[in-house]
């Protein structure tokens, strides 16, 4: 096939060459964005008269052809054409002829490419949106199945303080609305467009920018069309906020990986988010999750790669930039298969309430709040801090815990200590009592999650 840019040279480059330039197997997704940016285009061309109405008609009626046919697989895609532009403008051309080869005045791939794909990118982070707002009901749901729900909040992963699941789960949620935030606001500045930027400096032609823009549905044309074909710092910002979130995602992978094995045992994974092993039957293993954490490494992978293909690159657009798609592309693939599975995994997983609790019986995780009963009875925290330790030392030498301390031991120990000491260290009254703003007390706990149905609630709207 001739190349369309054959002209100052032959085009005939070795097929070697021409595979190693070809982006048509990682762009072609990005079809229907082509064929509508090339309308808006062929409409305003003819509304600004640099093209007759019937020409425009004409291209408009073909691409959607082109459109249905391609939908409904009755075209496809040439994998030997260069890139879906060159693509698309090829069977324009067969069909329309002369019509067809008008299509590019005032336009270069440059602006092209770049509209297409912050139009692609545009649909796909509201897509993830949602994908996260699933996840965030999911998350609300377990954590209301979990507001009485004990478990060891932990540190160095050591045992604490006692704390409710469902603090712990929130804490997931938090982090999860923060990535909604930062999606929304990385498409605010995308949405800018570039078409008509042409290759680099404008156009000679009496173009409306606006118009296309409009149509389009962005918010407006970028300002100047050298900064239009040239940055890639949208594709930057969504891989930033997509390598965020996974990050998130792959720290609560690695929990529930814990949490599913034989130690903790605080969770049952359901078998459709576990695999067996080949080898040992007793195993139940946690692949999902394992694979969610793995693939956050692509996803910065994903990310460095972008940042440093554009570091060196001098102003208008380079081919480097031509690698953009297939990392961002694979970040949207892996971060929306990642989010597909995390969800039904999250809430179909069973929570072993009671093993939560045993383990926060043991390991003196109620310390704390001996020491604080002290203090609210008039000793100084330094003071307290160290009786509590001298007795934790005491216990496990002993085989004890602060629960089963006799009165009399405790009363050696200070003459502070009233009957109600019990009371003051059970799980329970530990949790209650920190009342304190965002802490795990229930009526804490319950206001997050008011703050997060309503969240949801509102971005449904
Ligand atoms: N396939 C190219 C890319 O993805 C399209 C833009 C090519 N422009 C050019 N002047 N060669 O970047």
């Amino acid at each position: 096939m001739e190349k369309l840019w054959a002209g100052r040279t032959s085009g005939a480059a070795s097929k070697l060459a021409d595979d190693f330039n070809s982006s048509i197997g990682v762009d072609q997704r990005m079809y229907r964005q082509d064929i509508c940016g090339s309308m808006a285009h062929a409409n305003m061309l003819a509304a600004c008269g640099i093209l007759p109405a019937s020409d425009a008609a004409l291209l408009v009626d073909a691409l959607g052809d082109i459109l249905e046919e391609l939908e409904s697989g009755k075209l496809t895609i040439d994998p030997a054409a260069e890139d879906i532009h060159m693509f698309i403008e090829q069977v324009l051309t067969d069909r329309l002829g002369d019509v067809g080869k008008r299509l590019h005045t005032a336009r270069s791939r440059n602006d092209q490419v770049a509209v297409d794909l912050r139009m692609y990118l545009r649909d796909e982070a509201a897509a993830v949106e949602e994908k996260l707002k699933a996840l965030l009901t999911a998350i609300a749901d377990q954590a209301e199945a979990n507001v009485d729900t004990i478990l060891p909040g932990y540190t160095h992963l050591q045992r604490a303080q006692p704390i409710l699941f469902a603090h712990h789960l929130l804490a997931y949620a938090m982090m999860f609305t923060r990535d909604l935030g930062r999606l929304s606001d990385a498409v605010k500045r995308m949405n800018e467009s570039p078409l008509g930027a042409c290759a680099l400096a404008g156009t000679t032609y009496p173009t409306d920018r606006q118009m296309t823009a409009k149509a389009l549905g962005f918010d407006g044309p970028c300002r100047n069309s050298i900064d239009a074909v040239s940055d890639r710092d949208f594709c930057v910002e969504l891989l930033s906020a997509f390598a965020l979130m996974m990050m998130h995602l792959s720290r609560f992978s690695e929990e529930i990986i814990l949490w599913a094995s034989w130690e903790f045992h605080f969770i049952e994974l359901d078998d459709g988010y576990t695999t067996g092993s080949s080898i040992m039957p007793q195993k139940k293993n946690p692949d999902m999750a394992e694979l969610v954490r793995g693939k956050t490494g692509r996803v910065y992978g994903d990310l460095m790669g972008t940042l440093t293909m554009l570091k060196g690159l001098p102003l208008a657009y380079n081919k480097d930039m031509q690698e953009d798609k297939e990392a961002i592309f694979d970040a949207v693939d892996t971060v929306k298969q990642c989010l597909d599975i995390f969800t039904p995994m999250l809430a179909t997983m069973k929570v072993q309430k009671e093993n939560m609790r045993h383990a926060a019986q043991k390991g003196f995780i109620n310390a704390t709040d001996l020491a604080d009963y002290l203090v609210k009875k008039g000793m100084p925290f330094r003071s307290a801090y160290k009786l509590t330790g001298g007795l934790v030392t005491e216990c496990m030498k002993n085989g004890q815990v602060l629960e089963t301390v006799p009165f009399a031991r405790y009363k050696e120990l200070s003459s502070l200590f009233d009957s109600d000491v019990y009371d003051a260290i059970r799980l329970e009254t530990c949790v209650e009592k920190r009342t304190s703003e965002g802490g795990t007390g229930k009526a804490s706990v319950l206001a997050q999650l008011e703050w997060l149905r309503a969240l949801l609630n509102d971005t449904e709207k």
